[in-house]
């Protein structure tokens, strides 16, 4: 505009006396100190109300302060500015939202993420985890038929056994086994059989893990090319494997629907089988088969390195907080005998188990930041900081309960019991105190079955052996967990 204003003066002044030209002269000067001024306002106006931020490195900006440790990166830049502010955090420019009440409320109200788009290409085109608007409610709607409350009560008999497998086989290793392998082989084995509803022999169940450990891969690639010779193609290949074996499932499921059942027959369900039954309304939200296909990627995606890294930070807490083993183990022997079936009504009366694990999850959230892409210009209320439209948010997880309940790293069953000592299922889905589950349209669609199963771990475990962790070190990044060595023997009861 100056430009232009600047080319217009030159113009008109050729073309005056000299006399005039004085007078244009400072009618001119007059004008662009005026435009100068009103510049500098506008851009102090807008600094101002921005949250405050430091230089950043071009590009990379603070994604590897923040990558080494989410936590401890949220927690330093919040007391140095004081409260909110803005940086480039993964390679885009973000404002880290203090969790006052208010801000906490404006960002659960919103729906949007903003992955790059490769990550749709790992994760899926129509993954809840990765869509917004249309598609994403419609997914939600989908997905949701696989958690209603008579649906995760009839996983609880597979929880149930897995667990009991599983534990069985670690209580043979050598003392002072890597967990991690062994815990991953048995929350993948878990989810895949919920999830698609077959039974798979472990040499099978062990391909498709690796398989979906290398189409995963594929979020970290920094250059996703799928060309022969780039390691994103290597991911898609597997991503490609993974997707057949799920088509072949849909397709017997689609053929089992249409053909009769032979008499006596009981038919498993499976999360996706669920998904798969159409709503109310004849051909409401019915499910294509890459929609299909996406769910079942997508839950495994969403569920098995949380659950993977929540079982270990157990572990970890346990090891370290004898008194808190011994009250739960007090809670655990009065409802249960270590044989009967786990149901809804046992899990009910675990609330020092529930707290627990809510405490495992406020100590050590395995996902540590929510983020939300903005689609309309908005304000954070605490600080009245300019958010325009476009503008990626981020709150760290661990920030909400300490801001909340304090950052103390001992276990506490109180923060999250009664005074009669009940444990209020709401918890869970406070965000104002809990973020571990995110929150809004967004939040985690698998909470309540992630519950389950961690409490049917904490429940067989802490019933039937004794444990000891000899070793450990802290991963931060992408997920944050404590990767234990550890010895289980059989509970001499
Ligand atoms: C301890 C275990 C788990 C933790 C800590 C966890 C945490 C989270 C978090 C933080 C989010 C993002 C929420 C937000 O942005 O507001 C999320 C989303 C999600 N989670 Fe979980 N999760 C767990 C287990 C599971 C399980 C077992 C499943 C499925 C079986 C699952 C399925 C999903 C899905 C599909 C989403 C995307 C929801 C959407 O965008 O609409 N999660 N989870």
């Amino acid at each position: 505009m100056i430009v232009t204003s600047a080319a217009a003066w030159l113009a008109y002044s050729s073309r005056q006396g000299k006399g005039d030209k004085v007078v244009s002269l400072k009618v001119a000067s007059s004008f662009f100190v005026g435009l100068w001024l009103a510049y500098k306002t506008w851009c102090s106006q807008r600094s101002r109300r921005m949250a405050p931020g430091r230089f950043q490195p071009p590009g990379v900006g603070e994604t590897i302060q923040f990558a080494m440790n989410p936590a401890a990166y949220f927690s330093k830049g919040l007391s140095r500015n004081n409260g909110s502010y803005f940086a480039n955090v993964l390679f885009n420019p973000t404002t880290v939202v203090e969790p006052t009440p208010e801000n906490l409320k404006l960002f659960a109200h919103e729906k949007d993420l903003g992955w790059p788009d490769y990550f749709q290409t790992v994760v899926g085109r129509s993954s809840l985890a990765m869509v917004n608007g249309a598609i994403h409610k419609k997914m939600r709607t989908v997905s949701g038929r696989a958690f209603t409350a008579p649906n995760l009560d009839s996983y609880l008999p597979l929880f149930q056994e897995t667990t009991k497998r599983h534990l069985a086989k670690w209580a043979q290793l050598p003392d002072g086994t890597k967990s991690l392998e062994h815990i991953k082989y048995y929350t993948f084995e878990l989810a895949q059989t919920i999830i698609l509803g077959i039974d798979m022999e472990e040499g099978d169940c062990k391909s498709m893990m690796k398989d979906f450990k290398t189409a995963t891969d594929g979020l970290g690639c920094l250059v996703p090319v799928n060309l022969p010779g780039f390691p994103f193609y290597t991911c898609l290949q597997a991503r490609n494997r993974l997707v057949l074996k799920y088509q072949e499932v849909i397709d017997q499921k689609r053929l089992a629907l249409t053909s009769p059942q032979p008499a006596g027959s009981e038919k498993r369900m499976s999360m996706l089988d669920h998904a798969m039954s159409q709503g109310e309304k004849q051909g409401e939200d019915v499910a294509t088969d890459i929609e299909l296909q996406d769910f079942c990627f997508t839950m495994a995606f969403a569920g098995h390195d949380t659950t993977l890294a929540t079982m270990q930070n157990m572990l970890h807490l346990l090891d370290s907080s004898k008194p808190v083993v011994e009250e739960l183990r007090q809670e655990i022997s009065g409802v249960w005998d270590g044989e009967a079936a786990v149901t809804r009504t046992v899990l009910n009366q675990l609330h020092k188990c529930k707290a627990f694990t809510l405490e495992v999850l406020r100590i050590v959230p395995p996902v540590q930041t929510l983020f939300r892409k903005l689609n309309k210009d908005a304000t954070l209320p605490t600080g009245d900081f300019n958010l325009p439209s476009g503008t990626t948010l981020a709150v760290g997880i661990r920030s909400v309960s300490d801001q909340s309940i304090g950052d103390s790293d001992e276990v506490n069953l109180q923060n999250w019991l009664d005074s009669k000592s009940a444990f209020s299922e709401r918890s869970t889905t406070d965000f104002q105190r809990l973020a571990a589950f995110g929150t809004g349209a967004r939040m985690c669609i698998g909470y309540k079955f992630a519950m389950d199963e961690m409490l049917v771990f904490l429940l067989t475990l802490l019933h039937n052996y004794d444990f000891t962790v000899v070793k450990r070190e802290r991963e931060n990044f992408p997920w944050n967990f404590w990767n234990i060595w550890t010895s289980f023997s059989p509970r001499a009861l």
